[in-house]
């Protein structure tokens, strides 16, 4: 089908100086399959995005873990678009549930920043995902459709965008979804995709599954046909995201 499996690390709000040094010392060292395989991004804090950029093999790329959702100016603590793409950072993650639900970012506000970011030349994995709540009580689809139907109304090119299904009962918890409840969601995401803004963006948009993915269950996860790769948050800071890397192999066999 042609959609390259995409291997996202969000560091979040982790690292020092020589934590950061580590990691990308041994992501440097790593034998990984080649591009036309994988697509590999990682997402250190802004503070320390320039020099993971300048130390980081040529053949991973960096992203920024937000960004403002209109021009910069006088917004004190925010980080434009524009600066982004001035520093030659080429992704951007948004609406990650952290926060949706820690700074109250609405379904609105993740799709103007998606607009604005991709207006200005960033490619940007948007992030979409349902609570323990929403899904007991069987609004899940309701509740991904309506996050991806906010992007959806404000963006006519998809060709630069991720969309992450990343639940949030699975998210630093340990609670991986089941390669089956991943597979539902990606498959019914692909389907309001091909209802709602076209069969081609369904076809070749990749959906990326994040929440408790590790070397030991990446596998079986990435063997599901809808599941086109990962966003890592934990593992990502730990030498098993080279594993994860790897289990890209899987699409190869299937
Ligand atoms: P964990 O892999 O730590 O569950 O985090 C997932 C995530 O939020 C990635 O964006």
């Amino acid at each position: 089908m042609g959609r390259k499996f995409f291997v996202g690390g969000n560091w979040k709000c982790n690292g020092t100086t020589e934590e950061v040094k580590k990691i990308v010392n041994t992501l440097n060292e790593a034998q990984v399959p080649s591009q036309d395989v994988v697509e590999v991004v990682v997402s250190p804090p802004f503070v320390f995005l320039p020099a993971v950029k300048s130390i980081l093999r040529p053949d991973f790329q960096v992203a920024a873990q937000n960004c403002w959702v209109k021009k910069g100016g006088a917004f004190t603590g925010e980080v434009s678009a524009e600066m982004l793409k001035n520093l030659d950072i080429p992704w951007v993650i948004l609406g990650h549930s952290e926060r949706r639900a820690l700074l109250n970012e609405s379904n609105e506000f993740v799709g103007d920043k998606v607009a604005y970011a991709l207006s200005q030349g960033l490619k940007v994995i948007a992030c979409v995902g349902e609570t323990l709540e929403q899904r007991e009580s069987g609004s899940t689809m309701d509740v991904v459709a309506a996050q991806t139907k906010a992007i959806a109304d404000r963006v006519s090119n998809w060709s630069d965008v991720v969309i992450a299904y990343e639940p949030v009962w699975a998210i630093g918890t340990g609670k991986v979804a089941t390669p089956a409840q991943a597979q539902d969601v990606h498959d019914e995401l692909r389907k309001w995709l091909a209802k709602n803004v076209s069969a081609e963006v369904a076809a070749t948009i990749r959906i990326i599954y994040g929440g408790s993915v590790n070397g030991a269950n990446c596998k079986e996860l990435a063997g599901q046909p809808d599941v086109d790769g990962f966003l890592v948050g934990g593992a990502s800071l730990k030498p098993e995201f080279v594993d994860i890397i790897k289990s890209s192999e899987v699409k190869k066999s299937v």
